[in-house]
């Protein structure tokens, strides 16, 4: 494993072009938001599902750079600005940036943004250059910007009183940007419907849909609310995007 403070990947890898493998292992080493706060939902994206859709997003020119292959709705082979909204400690907008994007992540909660800010100094450190990125505070219903690609892991809603959070995050984003990545959360028991739903909520903004992948995305038991001391659920990752 890679030790914090070690050059060894970066030294030896063009970070554009990392391989999934590489991007894992670096984001794996990030810190956490430690005290997570359960009205925010902040579950931690897995380092492994977090590459997987950099990768994906970076391989459909999303994120820029002059390696990717072409994808509809994909702006093709120039440098991105992206969006990640409910950045947390960070991992989806280091990950862009690394993969050369110019990035700006927002969250509502400082606590969360000095994590992200932390572990942007490591990894500054860790490849020896500079990345594009500004970890912004900010409610998600007030962020006003543009963009060409938004990915995040908004809350699920799963939480009491956090219903329909993913919905207010989606509809930001499809004001930001014209190619969204989003993982969300399938209903219990409904994968369909839940898919149905979206895709509604896409086509009333005027977005396409295609589900890319699912995950089983482990919730451990730090928010009190679940009876077994950590479970499992079902996302999938989404692609919004116009033509
Ligand atoms: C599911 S976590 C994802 C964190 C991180 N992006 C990841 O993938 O591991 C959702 C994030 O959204 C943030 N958040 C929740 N409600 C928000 C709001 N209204 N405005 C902005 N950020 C919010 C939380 O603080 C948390 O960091």
């Amino acid at each position: 494993m890679l030790e914090r403070g070690s050059k060894s990947l970066a030294a030896n890898t063009s970070t554009e072009n990392m391989n999934k493998s590489q991007l894992q292992i670096l984001l794996s080493h990030l810190d956490e938001v430690e005290e997570k706060k359960a009205e925010l939902e902040q579950y931690q994206t897995p380092p492994s599902i977090a590459a997987e859709v950099l990768i994906q997003a970076h391989v459909a020119s999303d994120l820029g750079g002059d390696n990717a292959e072409s994808d509809p709705g994909s702006r093709n082979g120039q440098r991105c600005d992206v969006v990640d909204l409910g950045t947390g400690n960070g991992i989806f907008a280091l990950g862009a940036a690394v993969l050369g994007a110019t990035v700006r992540a927002y969250d509502t909660d400082p606590e969360a943004l000095d994590v992200a800010r932390e572990n942007r100094e490591w990894l500054e450190e860790e490849l020896g250059r500079e990345l594009d990125i500004s970890f912004i505070e900010e409610n998600v219903i007030f962020v006003d910007d543009e963009a060409d690609t938004v990915v995040m892991n908004p809350p699920f809603g799963l939480q009491r009183g956090t219903g329909q959070a993913n919905v207010r995050f989606l509809e930001t984003a499809f004001d930001i940007a014209p190619v969204v990545y989003a993982l969300l959360h399938q209903s219990e028991g409904d994968r369909e419907r839940t898919r149905d739903f979206m895709r509604g909520l896409a086509s009333r903004n005027s977005f396409k849909t295609r589900i890319l992948a699912w995950f089983r995305f482990p919730l451990p038991n730090t928010f009190g609310f679940h009876e077994k001391e950590a479970e499992e659920i079902n996302v999938d990752l989404y692609k919004f995007f116009q033509d």
